[in-house]
């Protein structure tokens, strides 16, 4: 996590600004993930003229990518944009715009305050102090989500981070996108926020996600909310899941997910769903069976959209049963390895699934008893 004070870099232009997030953060007391600067004027042009490695340029979009004291940072020009394609990347028009310019092309005011980098003076041209003061999300101009939708999901990323709320008129523009979605975007940077949303682990982003549409830029189909609270049945089996995966617990349940470009982890998570969601079982050897072989996240998912009950108690029960003996075991008491093994360790768990308390010993028992030793 970073903060501003720890940033040492040599200015001599005045023309430097940390710019978003960075400012957001330190104003709220918060740590920041990423330092972002911007130069009035061009930044690739100013950090070849510092005495500063640079890691990467990008010269579209006139950024550079600079390592200070061991620390990345991103240098921007003050650029000005437009949507030629809405929901999709911004084109450049501009490059060494005014501060003013590059302010308004940013999604909310909380977001649009630049701190002069040698004087520490606070730029806010759109109210950025006011509304962090009242926790307020808005966004600088009406056509905002028409330009960029993925701005609905960062604002309901930073409501829950923040405690904050939308202002009334930013909440009315998200209602009237979300009745008249444009599909054409780019789901790469949907996913992105999702995943940063949902990570967040909050029951309550879920139940706005759902019960204002904002699922609706996932997917067309209509999904009822569960009513499992999903936030409380992560908590409780945390230590068994992948940190990363936590939002596709929440955004799993969705279903249709085909928009958006799962990795091979993520896709094998919905598909082990897909399966315990078409298999039957009637015995608790059936659910261990079954369940075994799949990720926690998957059995959440079916826990949370299909059966609580049974996907729990495999989880808090069932799970934790194991058979002690194995194959070398079994060669001990004169058995020679072949298919009967198997049969055999099933029918030992099966025993073990009724009494937990049997021992190896008793095992091994069983075992004889199974082969009419
Ligand atoms: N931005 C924007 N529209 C977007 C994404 C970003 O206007 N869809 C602007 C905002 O001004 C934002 C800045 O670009 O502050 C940097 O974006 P990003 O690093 O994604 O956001 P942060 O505000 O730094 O948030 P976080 O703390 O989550 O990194």
């Amino acid at each position: 996590m970073l903060n501003m004070k720890n940033l040492n870099l040599k200015d001599k232009s005045d023309k430097l600004y940390y710019i978003g997030g960075i400012v957001r953060d330190e104003i709220l007391g918060k740590e920041s993930f990423d330092i972002d600067l911007t130069y009035v004027g061009n930044a690739i042009e100013y950090a070849k003229n510092c005495d500063i490695q640079i890691l990467k340029i990008n010269e579209p979009f006139g950024t550079v990518r600079v390592l200070v004291d061991g620390k990345e940072v991103d240098i921007a020009s003050t650029r000005k944009e437009i949507y030629e394609k809405a929901g999709h990347l911004p084109t450049v028009t501009e490059i060494g715009c005014s501060l003013k310019d590059d302010v308004l092309r940013r999604d909310f005011t909380i977001n649009a305050m630049a701190k002069n980098y040698n004087t520490g003076e606070v730029i806010d041209y759109t109210g950025g102090l006011n509304d962090i003061k009242n926790k307020t999300i808005r966004v600088l101009h009406d056509k905002s989500f028409i330009d960029d939708p993925t701005r609905i999901i960062r604002a309901l990323k930073f409501s829950v981070r923040f405690d904050f709320t939308l202002d009334k008129h930013t909440e009315e523009l998200r209602e009237d996108y979300l009745k008249n979605i444009n599909y054409d975007m780019s789901f790469k940077r949907v996913k992105k926020e999702l995943i940063e949303t949902f990570n967040l682990n909050s029951q309550k982003a879920y139940d706005e996600f759902m019960d204002k549409n904002i699922y609706k830029l996932v997917t067309k189909k209509t999904v009822n909310k569960p009513t499992v609270n999903i936030e409380n049945l992560i908590n409780k089996y945390k230590s068994e899941i992948n940190p990363k995966n936590i939002w596709l617990i929440y955004v799993g349940t969705l279903i249709d997910l085909t928009n958006l470009e799962l990795t091979k982890e993520e896709q094998n998570i919905l598909n082990e769903y897909k399966n315990l969601k078409q298999s039957t079982y009637t015995s608790d050897f059936d659910i261990y069976k079954i369940f075994s072989d799949c990720t926690t996240e998957a059995i959440l998912l079916y826990a949370i959209l299909d059966d609580e009950k049974n996907a729990t108690r495999f989880l808090d029960k069932l799970k934790r049963i194991k058979i002690s003996i194995g194959g070398e075991e079994l060669k001990t008491i004169g058995i020679k390895p072949s298919k009967k093994y198997q049969e055999c360790f099933d029918y030992i768990l099966k025993e073990k699934l009724n009494n937990p308390e049997i021992s190896t010993q008793e095992e091994l028992k069983l075992a004889r008893l199974f082969f009419g030793l």
